[in-house]
């Protein structure tokens, strides 16, 4: 098999194009850096930035230059009306990933983008500039990163792990909720970080570097790439309770499989107390 330096075998002309894509992402978010963007509000704290679009833009045009029959999903253009039939191919990109830490300057963010064809994420390309790493997948031939194979961690305790999640942009109205669920993995885990990118929170999973992650409330264009790199890298990827992961549902457990059970437990008993107690 001959080994490509950026993302292991020799990648698909589909992995080619998002490799390609995220790069060119990342070399606009580092340009924009430090040049006094406009930044605009989509609602209290969800920001966009003329960047963000810019990106989008680009890329939605050179999906509709090489590949004219393939639709696109992106955060800031949204998905094609229901006017004309679904395309087979649907590239699910999020333009930048960790928005609120590119508007204040923080390096923590990435281009995030998926293929699915026929229903099913075939392809994965997650790209963090500031770090120069690229996360990459193939579905069946692995995850990687710039060129080295991925495995998820070996810890399988909770009370050893280092866990990563986020918060949606609705926060405000259900904080003591989204907290109280952030306290019961503070006290069952080794610690719980919130980075604000949940592609690269993802990726961080199937590097190893954390051994879960658990969110609700995101698009598909957060979750398709990094949910794909998960499973590539070894890893399993459910719904909170347990079930099938579906990506439109915009939930998700994802770890290295061996602290999942902890994981889903955590959040169960948290859930049942909760219900507990709106009953008293
Ligand atoms: C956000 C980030 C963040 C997550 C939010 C997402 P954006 O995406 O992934 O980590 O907690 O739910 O909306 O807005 O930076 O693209
Ligand atoms: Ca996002
Ligand atoms: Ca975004």
């Amino acid at each position: 098999m001959s080994i490509n330096r950026e993302a292991g075998p020799e990648p698909s002309p589909f992995l080619a194009t998002a490799i390609e894509a995220v790069r060119h992402a990342g070399r606009m978010q580092l340009e924009a850096v430090g040049t006094g963007f406009t930044v605009r509000k989509k609602g209290v704290i969800d920001l966009v930035t003329e960047v963000d679009l810019a990106i989008e833009r680009t890329f939605r045009q050179l999906v509709a230059e090489r590949y004219p029959d393939h639709d696109v999903l992106g955060e800031e253009f949204g998905a094609p009306g229901a006017a004309r039939p679904a395309a087979r191919h649907l590239w699910i990109f999020d333009p930048i990933d960790g928005t609120t830490n590119f508007a204040h300057g923080l390096p923590i963010f990435c281009s995030s983008l998926a293929l699915e064809i026929d229903g099913a994420v075939t392809v994965a390309a997650v790209y963090d500039p500031s770090r120069d790493e690229l996360f990459t997948a193939d579905r069946g031939r692995g995850a990687w990163l710039n060129g080295e194979r991925l495995t998820v961690s070996t810890n399988d305790r909770l009370v050893d792990s280092l866990l990563v999640t986020g918060f949606p942009y609705t926060v405000h109205e259900e904080a003591e909720e989204m907290l109280g669920l952030f306290g019961e993995f503070i006290s069952a885990s080794r610690a719980v970080r919130r980075l604000g990118s949940a592609a690269l929170d993802m990726c961080y999973v199937a590097a190893g570097r954390m051994e879960g992650f658990w969110e609700r409330g995101l698009g598909a264009w957060d979750i398709a790439a990094g949910a794909l790199l998960v499973e590539e890298a070894g890893g399993r990827v459910s719904d909170l309770d347990g079930g099938l992961f579906v990506l439109r549902s915009g939930r998700l457990v994802a770890s290295n499989g061996r602290v999942h059970d902890e994981m889903l437990s955590t959040i169960a008993r948290y859930t049942a107390e909760r219900a507990r107690k709106r009953t008293l």
